[in-house]
């Protein structure tokens, strides 16, 4: 594992300027999750840097690049739908550059068939080469040749990537990439590669300067952030990480994701009831409530042994809540298997569940594991999870009114002259008040539910 840092690339910037009479525009439109998010928000960055304009339409653009996601099928189809539309706009405007990059882009079959089928797609780069993006578009304007590079993984963190981030109070920061834990049914090990940890001191630089720039809300990204450190020179471990963070003085909170109930730890729980700039909230996917399907699925615990997590951390964080992501339909899922799930759910009381039917990945193990069940019967199990969840959500919500909380605003809300925040807990509410408070801390009675929206009055 190598760490470089990225310098500016004068010759790239000045082939582009003398290639363009006026700046050149890019759209660049992210997939998927946060840590794609995050890229593409220092792909914006480094095109910045490089003398590009940034535009909100495709066609106003000069560049436009999709950064994509490969978690599940819907996903990908998506985007090739997307790339497809473009054909038009390139007929129209033959300089435009289209180019994919992100998970899909290190799949060696999505990059055949863009060869193939898609001759209009000029540019293909994989999750790692974000700082080679100057030099692959200064090559693109001089040969006038397809550059679509084959997945391929280089074992190296690029520090100071310029970044232009979407919001002015909520960051997300990486503290790792990749995931070692190949969990059957899953791509991104495949196409984030392996697990690496950045240096803890980067960490902290990057943590300060969005402090002092007056981030209110920063989320450290992970695909598993309980096993951040390994292989680093210093000895240190999430929990050490979150209290170093924690030791920053300002008007802040941390919010982190994801976390594998296989790592997470007791000390982990102890430093989020002890930290008060952590909030009170874990994400913690269980996937299903079957011990048989957990092994089948590579997941490393049992259900008692994420129940006794659970438990830990209501003992010792009090009003802590709980999410989950959630699998319907992993190839094999009896009904007995379905009723552990919605079992586990109405035992823990999740705020909220992200739930998918499984998807078919090819080249991961659970590929080739017989499935029997029928799509009809997935799609009837998922709303019968759904239906238990709201009750449950609904419930929690309810439970919140007559307190008042302080909360983060961070957008407006669905009904004219309201704005939202949400909850320590995560839960969010909408109250009137004027954008002025935008990104600012309020307190705010909670008067009211609907649905899973709590109501509020601001206290000014
Ligand atoms: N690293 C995180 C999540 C990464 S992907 C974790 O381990 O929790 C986000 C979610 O997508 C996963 O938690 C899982 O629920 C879902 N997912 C991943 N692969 C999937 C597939 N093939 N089909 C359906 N859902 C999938
Ligand atoms: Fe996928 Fe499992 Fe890694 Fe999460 S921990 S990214 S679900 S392999
Ligand atoms: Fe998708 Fe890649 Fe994230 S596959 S979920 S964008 S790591």
């Amino acid at each position: 594992m190598e760490y470089i840092t990225y310098e500016h690339n004068a010759e790239a910037a000045d082939i582009i300027s003398r290639y363009y009479d006026t700046p050149p525009l890019a759209y660049v439109h992210s997939y998927g999750c946060q840590q794609n998010v995050n890229d593409g928000e220092r792909i914006k960055g480094v095109l910045v840097d490089i003398g590009y304009g940034l535009c909100d339409k495709p066609e106003d653009a000069d560049l436009i690049l999709f950064n994509t996601c490969a978690v599940r099928e819907h996903a990908e189809q998506r985007v090739f739908g997307n790339v497809g539309a473009l054909k038009g706009l390139k007929e129209k405007k033959p300089g435009l550059i289209i180019g994919l990059c992100g998970c899909m882009a290190n799949q060696k079959h999505v990059v055949e068939k863009l060869r193939q089928s898609y001759p209009y797609v000029d540019l293909v780069f994989g999750v790692d080469g974000i700082d080679t993006l100057p030099g692959l578009i200064a090559r693109k304007l001089e040969k006038h040749k397809r550059i679509l590079l084959e997945p391929a993984q280089r074992p190296v963190i690029v520090e100071n990537l310029p970044i232009r981030r979407e919001s002015e109070f909520r960051a997300w920061l990486p503290i790792m990439y990749g995931c070692d834990n190949f969990c059957t049914y899953c791509i991104v090990p495949y196409v984030r590669g392996r697990e690496k940890s950045r240096r803890p001191g980067d960490i902290l630089a990057e943590f300060r300067g969005l402090i002092a720039a007056g981030y209110k809300e920063i989320t450290l990204l992970g695909q598993n952030v309980n096993s951040y450190g390994k292989g680093l020179e210093e000895s240190i471990d999430f929990a050490d990480l979150l209290n170093l963070l924690c030791s920053v003085p300002g008007d802040y909170q941390i919010r982190f994701m994801t976390s594998h109930p296989k790592d997470a730890s007791h000390k982990l729980i102890d430093t989020i009831a002890a930290q008060p700039h952590l909030c009170k909230h874990l994400h913690l996917p269980v996937q299903c409530g079957s011990d048989r399907l957990l092994a089948r699925m590579n997941r490393h615990y049992t259900v008692e042994h994420y129940l006794e997590l659970i438990e830990y951390a209501r003992a010792r964080v009090p009003g802590i809540t709980f999410s989950s992501d959630i699998i319907v339909g992993f190839p094999g899922e009896t009904e007995e298997d379905f009723q552990g799930t919605l079992d586990l759910v109405r035992k823990v009381g999740y705020m909220q569940l992200f739930t998918f039917i499984y998807s078919k990945r090819e080249g991961t193990p659970a590929a080739t594991y017989p499935d029997a069940t029928t799509r009809q019967e997935k799609t009837d199990r998922m709303s019968r999870l759904l239906a238990v969840q709201d009750e449950i959500a609904m419930g929690l919500v309810r439970a919140q009114v007559g307190q008042t909380v302080r909360v983060l605003v961070e957008g407006y809300g669905r009904l004219e002259g309201t704005l939202s925040g949400r909850l320590d807990n995560n839960l969010t509410l909408e109250f009137p008040a004027d954008a002025s408070l935008m990104g600012q801390y309020v307190m705010v009675h909670l008067t009211d539910a609907r649905a899973t929206v709590l109501l509020g009055e601001w206290m000014p």
